[in-house]
């Protein structure tokens, strides 16, 4: 997977960061590591136990990244954060005027430039390659439906958005639709280059994902997840679906923490060689894309770390859900697994939770 990631991919980023930010709220960990991605996932788990925090990353273009947001939360307030983000409307001159009047670093300074301006117009949040492509599959989307998907977003009850939906989107045609456009030769193709490893699991992956979505819509309101906003109006219009990096009482978490970000370009697996006293992993799906050795690897160094202190691990996998294997049995935390595939609001993904706590 290494020219996969070598580029701009996440800028927004899909994972549902309230799942991890509720962990470290229980447990209050004090060393934690979390593959990078967009840095909002990461930055979610700065509660104030938290003593260092390590990004890890294969991208220097993700560490670059989430080190430019970093300087921003430092010196940005909440709002205009939100504005040159993106998550707020402005015009591409007011993005301007604050930039110019922050003194940022001279390594964000330098970041910036790279985007020659394209940031202006709507912010960072919709530049990166993962996000135009949900962008352009939204388009499809509406445009090939021909529905205009706002009422369910305008739902304020699970009630009333399943009639709205069962109305504008039936489910013969949301069947076919998830079946065409997630299909995984499509996604393989488009996204992933050819580079996504080979599918495991046994469900055929739209059935897979049409359960995901009508569960979503049965027990959770559309307007509270950006990633559904994302997926079908193209945009993040309701506030109520801000990620947890814009939610004021992280957004101070953020600004105070008093701790040490560590930025590491290296595999998780290399990283975890490194490390004896980690206590919390947020590994993202990263599962999903390991060849067989470097999983057994990963799971051997998880085992470690497991047996010798307590620690905790979560990863997400996308269609592909790799077992970590089955050494690591007595770690594993099935029921919390089920409960976060409840709760999260990307739908897509499978939780791995292994824990010694
Ligand atoms: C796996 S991707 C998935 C992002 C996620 N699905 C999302 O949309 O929020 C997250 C990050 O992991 C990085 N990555 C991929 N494989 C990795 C590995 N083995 N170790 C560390 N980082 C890795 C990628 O560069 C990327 O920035």
């Amino acid at each position: 997977m290494s020219n996969y990631f070598n580029f701009f991919n996440y800028s927004l980023a899909n994972e549902d960061t309230r799942i991890e930010a509720q962990f470290v709220d229980q447990l209050q960990p004090k060393q934690v590591a979390a593959v990078c991605g967009s840095g909002a996932r990461a930055f979610a788990l700065l509660n104030s136990s938290v003593q260092d925090l390590y990004l890890v990353d294969t991208s220097q273009f993700q560490l670059d990244y989430a080190r430019f947001k970093w300087d921003l939360i430092q010196k940005l307030n909440l709002e205009d954060y939100k504005k040159i983000m993106g998550y707020t409307v402005v015009t591409a001159e007011h993005r301007k005027q604050i930039l110019n009047a922050t003194h940022l670093t001279e390594e964000s300074q330098i970041f910036i430039q790279q985007f020659k301006n394209q940031h202006l117009e709507n912010g960072f949040i919709y530049l990166g390659r993962w996000e135009r492509f949900i962008l352009g599959l939204s388009r499809l989307i509406r445009w090939a439906s021909g529905t205009n998907f706002s009422p369910l977003f305008e739902s304020r009850s699970e009630m009333e958005q399943k009639a709205v939906f069962q109305n504008i989107w039936p489910r013969k045609r949301l069947q076919f639709f998830i079946s065409t456009l997630a299909h995984p030769r499509v996604l393989n193709i488009f996204l992933y280059k050819g580079q996504m490893v080979q599918q495991l699991n046994t469900k055929p992956f739209h059935q897979d994902l049409m359960d995901r979505f009508e569960n979503f819509f049965e027990t959770q309101t559309a307007r509270q997840s950006f990633f559904m906003q994302l997926l079908f109006l193209g945009k993040i219009t309701h506030a109520d679906g801000l990620p947890i990096e814009v939610q004021p009482e992280y957004f101070e978490k953020m600004k105070k923490f008093k701790g040490t970000l560590h930025f590491k370009h290296m595999t998780l697996n290399d990283f975890l060689k490194t490390q004896n006293n980690i206590d919390f992993v947020s590994g993202s799906d990263i599962v999903s894309y390991l060849q067989e050795s470097q999983l057994y690897e990963l799971g051997q160094l998880m085992l470690r770390h497991l047996s010798e202190h307590r620690c905790f691990y979560l990863f997400r996998s996308f269609k592909r859900h790799p077992a970590l294997g089955t050494f690591l049995n007595p770690f594993k935390k099935s029921d919390l697994e089920k409960k976060c595939e409840i709760q999260d609001a990307s739908v897509v993904y499978q939780f791995h939770i292994y824990s010694s706590l």
